[in-house]
């Protein structure tokens, strides 16, 4: 009963689309567990970039499933759109696609509001998405959501939306916002329901059928460890349980049918929004690294902030994850650099810190303490195995294991399916180099 869990690390960005790609290439279903169309997961094939936002990205392999589990939240429109994208590139996607029927929706309200919200926070604005996320599962937790099976029924469907659209009618009253209309809300979402309604299912049986099997299924985390709600650098974070827990409620299976999680980390950080962010290159070369590393957002086009790799935060997203493999992405953008740094542990009060601190919401009063490697000076995008690497980004590689404990089993040297070198000798993964 395989089931493989793919995690990003970081900030989100890390390359998870490009692992999930190659990961799936055997997988008999492929699973979102939490997030939106918040993520951007890129793949890139035989020179053709495909960018998912909503659908998992195993569904560029057309002999997988594709399921959006019950814990992600789905805006309708964005649903719609992506499946028509991926028909125009001749992507057979109806027949591979299922919803769970009690995936929660993202209503055109929730995208106002946050919007508003976000207005309203002013400097200490989070920089979402803008995509409504956190205000949808606001509703899911506070019991106002609409589900995907309230489209099975019109009269359920209007109650909702009429009973708690006062509320929020209230809310863009009070801060002088423009209200809308209820009946064109009801009008926008239940126009899409014919296109939706033959997608949805049982999603928790159906894993669980799959697993009872012996299927392979994979589960596809969006964001990152350290924009977890529960563990990541609150309030600067999204509003799911993008780290493995989220696995168990976002599709409805018990922890003990976990067997691998994948861990995937950028040979640097970044971060998109604000929030603290302590190895951050708030100069020339963070702007040069940006630019080697294309390092522009997936779904917003936003210029993502760029720092060196930290082995603080890295430990505690190792420690929250139960990491049992690490995809290590992105190295070749290090190629011009003379000098590599990386962050072993912060100074706090003076105190040496390895560990980030539980609850950390700015930077303040926190130094890192940076280690300095030589760069290769050499294009790694022709590697294909270990022994292709120059000897000072071996050096790198192994360094970074032993500060952080944990073993790279998968290194990416461009954006590429073929560009990548496998170190795991795992029969789960099915891989060859
Ligand atoms: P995700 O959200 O974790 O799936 O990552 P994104 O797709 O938002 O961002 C990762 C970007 O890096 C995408 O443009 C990928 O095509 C690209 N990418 C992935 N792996 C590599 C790599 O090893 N080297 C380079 N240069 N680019 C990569
Ligand atoms: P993938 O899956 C990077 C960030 C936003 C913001 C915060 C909250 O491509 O890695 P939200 O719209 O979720 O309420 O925004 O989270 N964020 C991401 N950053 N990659 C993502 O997804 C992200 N999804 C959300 O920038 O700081
Ligand atoms: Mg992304």
């Amino acid at each position: 009963m395989p089931l493989v869990v793919i995690v990003g690390c970081q900030w989100g960005d890390e390359g998870k689309g490009k692992v999930i790609d190659f990961l799936s290439h055997d997988a008999d279903i492929v699973a979102r567990y939490q997030g939106g169309n918040n993520a951007g997961h890129t793949v890139i094939v035989e020179g053709r970039k495909v960018v998912l936002h909503l659908i998992p990205s195993g569904v560029l392999h057309e002999t997988n499933r594709s399921l959006i589990g019950n814990g992600v939240v789905v805006d309708p429109q964005a649903l719609v759109d992506e499946i028509k994208m991926l028909e125009t590139a001749g992507v057979n996607v109806r027949e591979r696609l299922l919803v769970s029927e009690t995936a929660h929706l993202i209503m055109p309200y929730h995208r106002k509001l946050d919007h508003m919200m976000e207005a309203r926070r002013g400097d200490n604005k989070i920089g979402t998405t803008g995509r409504g996320i956190g205000c949808a599962y606001a509703d899911k937790v506070a019991r106002h959501g609409v589900r995907m099976l309230d489209l099975r029924d019109k009269d359920r469907f209007v109650r909702k939306v009429r009973t708690f659209s006062p509320y929020y009618q209230n809310l863009f009253e009070h801060y002088g916002e423009n209200t809308w209309s209820e009946d064109a809300v009801v009008d926008e979402v239940w126009s899409l329901r014919d296109e939706i309604l033959p997608l949805l299912v049982d999603g928790v049986t159906l894993i669980n059928n799959e697993l009872k099997a012996g299927k392979k299924v994979l589960a596809e985390g969006a964001q990152g460890i350290l924009l977890d709600v529960d563990f990541g650098t609150y309030p600067f974070v999204t509003s799911s349980n993008p780290s493995p827990g989220g696995v168990c409620t976002g599709l409805g299976v018990g922890p003990c049918h976990i067997q691998r999680v994948v861990g995937v980390v950028k040979a640097y950080s970044t971060r998109v929004g604000s929030g603290p962010f302590i190895t951050e290159l708030d100069n020339e070369l963070g702007e040069q690294i940006r630019a080697w590393g294309g390092e522009f957002g997936a779904t917003t086009g936003r210029a993502r902030r760029c720092g060196w790799f930290d082995c603080v935060a890295m430990r505690w997203s190792l420690q929250i994850g139960g990491i049992t493999n690490l995809a290590l992405m992105k190295l070749d953008v290090l190629d011009n650099l003379d000098e590599i740094q990386v962050c072993t542990h912060y100074l706090v009060d003076g105190k040496k810190v390895e560990m980030l601190p539980s609850g950390m919401e700015t930077g303040e009063g926190i130094e890192p303490v940076y280690k300095t490697f030589k760069g290769w000076k050499k294009p790694l995008t022709g590697a294909r195995s270990w022994d292709d690497l120059p000897g000072e980004a071996k050096d790198y590689i192994l360094a970074l294991e032993e500060l952080i404990g944990a073993r790279m089993d998968f290194i990416s040297v461009g954006p590429d399916r073929k560009q990548t070198i496998f170190r795991s000798g795992d029969d789960l993964f099915n891989l060859k180099a």
